[in-house]
């Protein structure tokens, strides 16, 4: 292969190199036709693959979180998943998925804790790299991310993060060694800067990356991440986003005046050529990948839904008998939060609800009891109709001063304009609608945007605002413009007529107009004490209480760190005042990451759901009532307040966030300070019980005998950990090692299998890895706090 590169790089002169190295578009790879290379476009991936677009949803199958994935404890699960990611890929013509994320959870305030897999580096690379080789094997290139120590969302354009290297290679770095390992084609470097150096040209791109791990593949620059036509000279091979900025013009002036060399261009289109012909965009075509019907798509993503389930309670209230009757409560019931904010947001088709899972399959009341007040959402089309044909949807019109260049119809009065062409010709564009109230009351009618704004109701200046970009964030503009809102009785059935003006920025040189915007509304609220009361009430008439709890995309995004882990508004009064009228009260939380649960002694059980994707619904269903083992285990740890939390600050001081924790954050940081969680890491239960014996060692494999003692089919996961106590080095209290998930019917025994890596017992010293001679312990069970079995490795 790389004799056919170097002929093709031959044909290729300066500028043409220059083109290759910068994207094309937002998210598109240019191609050059005179060598046969395609363009190639990309997309944002770890929780399903949204395509190019960003508008009027070509939908994508919504995938659960990173955290869900994790939660599985179970590497195999996603060589199916990978291929449905590759096949989703493959119909929106995009060569490579963005994802996965697989940066720590080093504080659970990080606002991306959602979208990585766990606080343990070895869960976290298996889970890599069984997603790196899954989607691979499908000819569609997976691209690990944030390479490295982008674990935190406060300043994340310029923070720098201070970390020793051993903290480096034995946590943070690990993961993508093991991507490397398996094959990744693509790597994404980080916003942030490590040890003084911006990533996007850190000399840790070279050293591990591409010299002692002999990363091959493409480096690519996160959105925006490279700030220097200089950086060119450095380890990202390809500047993102296109079409070219920094490494165009100016390049060629640097090139000329020899600040960057021709050999350091030579090399990064040698990768961006390889990686090419690896996804048949160079002189071919992409592999094939398998065919999935949208029901094979939804059992799929169905069954791994409910094995990402943690069920980190119960008394025995679960699973639900048939027959029995529930009162579904809680904000999530009807409008769950199936995904995190931010980049890995995608479009679906269709989102199986918590209610309407539930109602499928129980008796059930339901009112939500607490709202999350969000804001607005874009009238939905049932409501609107475009004036101008009089079919579901709004009418836009595009304006040059008061001459109208275009108009059309759309069915959503939501739009991303991402380089529209009319754009760039028109001074304003109208978004117009009758909006026909479906309920009586106070609505809310809006608007999300920047820049000069202007709402009429019925012909009447109702908002005109020159609305102003606070948080200086374009992409998180671009995905949640800020909003404003009057409020407005209506009668049921009563029609209003909504005109949206709004005025078109400057285009961006090469890439067009970006502009969000869109008509919004929010219906009416029943007063907050009758529906919380309204609440209570069903739950005290029906044998079950299932409530549902959570954040939201809002308060756990890509952009911003949380400041808080309690669960929003009034929803911790919700499950205490619901539970006190009802003993068998299920709580279920909707969160992508650890949320404080102060109640959670005070119910009949608890299981976490994470941001679980657009199956919720049916998934939940079949794992309240038992179709479904919860198969999931914490694969971080789930505090009981944040002022227990060991590693919690993600606030830089002067532009700088010193990892002071070094080795030891997640359960090692809980271990060290002897602190008890609400949750263990690993911990979660089935509905079957197990035991186990036998523990023995050969060479690095770990062996145990397991028998399901209980009367169904069940899944767990035996955790092996490593100890030292007598280390003349600083060492975690344990660390995990191995693991294996193990599924087996009633009564049945398996003598189970688990390999330890070298690297498990290695640590990282000024002169590289070393093994401390000597006898560690070694700790097998079914949590980092339940560990019966111990034996000795010398
Ligand atoms: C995010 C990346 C993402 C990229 C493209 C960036 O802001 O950090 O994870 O892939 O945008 O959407």
């Amino acid at each position: 292969m790389d004799d056919r590169i170097d002929q093709l790089l031959a044909k290729l002169d300066l500028p043409a190199k220059l083109r290759l190295i910068s994207g094309a578009g937002l998210f598109r790879l240019a191609g050059d036709p005179g060598i046969g290379l395609a363009e190639m476009p990309i997309s944002d991936g770890p929780s399903g693959v949204r395509g190019e677009s960003m508008d009027e949803p070509d939908p994508s199958v919504s995938l659960p979180s990173g955290t869900a994935v994790a939660a599985t404890w179970d590497p195999e699960l996603l060589t199916e998943i990978g291929a449905l990611i590759a096949a989703e890929a493959r119909r929106k013509d995009v060569y490579a998925v963005l994802g996965p994320t697989i940066n720590l959870h080093r504080s659970p305030l990080g606002g991306r804790h959602f979208e990585s897999f766990s606080e343990d580096p070895l869960l976290t690379a298996e889970m890599a790299a069984a997603y790196v080789r899954s989607v691979q094997a499908n000819g569609v290139g997976a691209c690990p991310k944030h390479y490295v120590a982008n674990d935190s969302e406060t300043e994340r354009f310029s923070v720098d993060v201070q970390v020793s290297d051993r903290a480096l290679r034995e946590l943070y770095l690990y993961p993508f060694e093991r991507a490397v390992e398996a094959g990744a084609w693509m790597i994404m470097d980080a916003y942030n800067g490590v040890n003084g150096a911006a990533m996007s040209d850190n000399p840790l791109l070279d050293e591990p990356l591409k010299g002692e791990w002999g990363f091959d593949g493409v480096v690519v620059s996160d959105w925006g991440a490279v700030r220097t036509t200089e950086a060119a000279s450095g380890g990202t091979d390809l500047c993102m986003p296109g079409p070219p900025m920094l490494w165009g013009e100016p390049l060629l002036a640097a090139l000329d005046a020899g600040t960057v060399s021709e050999d350091a261009i030579d090399e990064k289109v040698r990768r961006i050529l390889r990686f090419a012909t690896r996804v048949g965009a160079l002189d071919g075509t992409p592999l094939p990948t398998q065919d999935f019907t949208d029901n094979q798509a939804r059992n799929l993503v169905r069954r791994f839904t409910t094995q990402s389930m943690v069920l980190v309670r119960n008394d025995g209230t679960l699973p639900l008998s048939p027959g029995t009757t529930v009162a579904v409560l809680g904000p999530s019931a009807a409008e769950p939060r199936i995904m995190g904010g931010g980049s890995a947001t995608v479009f679906p088709t269709h989102i199986s609800t918590p209610l309407a899972g539930l109602r499928a399959v129980l008796p059930v009341t339901h009112t939500p009891g607490v709202r999350l007040i969000e804001g607005l959402i874009a009238a939905p089309t049932e409501l609107i109709t475009d004036p101008e044909i009089g079919t579901p949807g709004v009418r836009v019109r595009y304006f040059d001063g008061a001459t109208e260049i275009g108009a059309r119809h759309r069915s959503i009065a939501h739009m991303v304009l991402l380089g529209d062409e009319l754009a760039t010709r028109a001074t304003h564009i109208e978004m117009h609608a009758r909006l026909r109230a479906d309920t009586a009351g106070e609505w809310q009618l809006g608007f999300g945007g920047i820049g000069e704004v202007r709402l009429d109701i019925d012909g009447t200046p109702a908002i005109d605002e020159n609305v102003v970009d606070a948080a200086g964030d374009p992409v998180a503009a671009l995905l949640e413009p800020p909003q404003r809102s009057v409020a407005r009785i209506l009668a049921a059935g009563q029609e209003v007529d909504l005109r949206l003006t709004i005025a078109v920025p400057e285009a961006i040189p090469g890439l067009g107009v970006l502009l969000a915007f869109l008509l919004g509304i929010d219906r009416p609220q029943r007063p907050k004490d009758e529906e919380f009361a309204a609440a209570v009430e069903l739950a005290r008439t029906a044998d079950v209480a299932v409530v549902l709890v959570g954040t939201s995309e809002k308060i756990e995004s890509e952009g911003t760190d949380r400041t808080s882990l309690r669960l929003p508004d009034r929803q911790d009064d919700l499950v205490a005042a619901v539970a006190a009228v009802n003993p068998r009260t299920v709580v279920v939380v909707n969160s992508g990451a650890p949320v404080e649960m102060p109640w959670r002694e005070d119910v009949a059980a608890v299981l976490l759901t994470w941001f679980p994707g657009q199956e919720f619904g049916d998934a939940l269903a079949n794992v309240l009532t038992g179709v479904a083992e919860p198969g999931g285990r914490l694969p971080t740890t789930w505090p009981k307040t944040i002022t227990d939390v060991p590693v919690l600050h993600t606030t830089p001081a002067d532009g700088v966030l010193a990892y002071t924790e070094d080795i030891h954050i997640g359960y090692r940081a809980w271990l060290r300070a002897g602190t008890e969680p609400a949750y263990p890491f690993g911990h979660g239960l089935g509905y079957t019980t197990w035991s186990s014996s036998d523990l023995r060692v050969t060479g690095r494999t770990v062996s145990i005998t397991v028998t399901n003692t209980g009367t169904r089919t069940g899944k767990q996961v035996y955790q092996a950990y490593l100890s030292r106590p007598d280390s003349t080095i600083d060492r975690p209290v344990r660390w995990l090692a191995g693991f294996t998930a193990v599924t087996l019917g009633s009564g049945q025994s398996r003598t189970v299998d688990i390999d330890l890596p070298r690297r498990a017992f290695e640590h990282w010293t000024p002169e590289g890895w070393e093994i401390e001679p000597g006898t560690f312990t070694l700790h097998v069970g079914t949590s980092v706090t339940d560990l019966p079995h111990t034996t000795e490795v010398s």
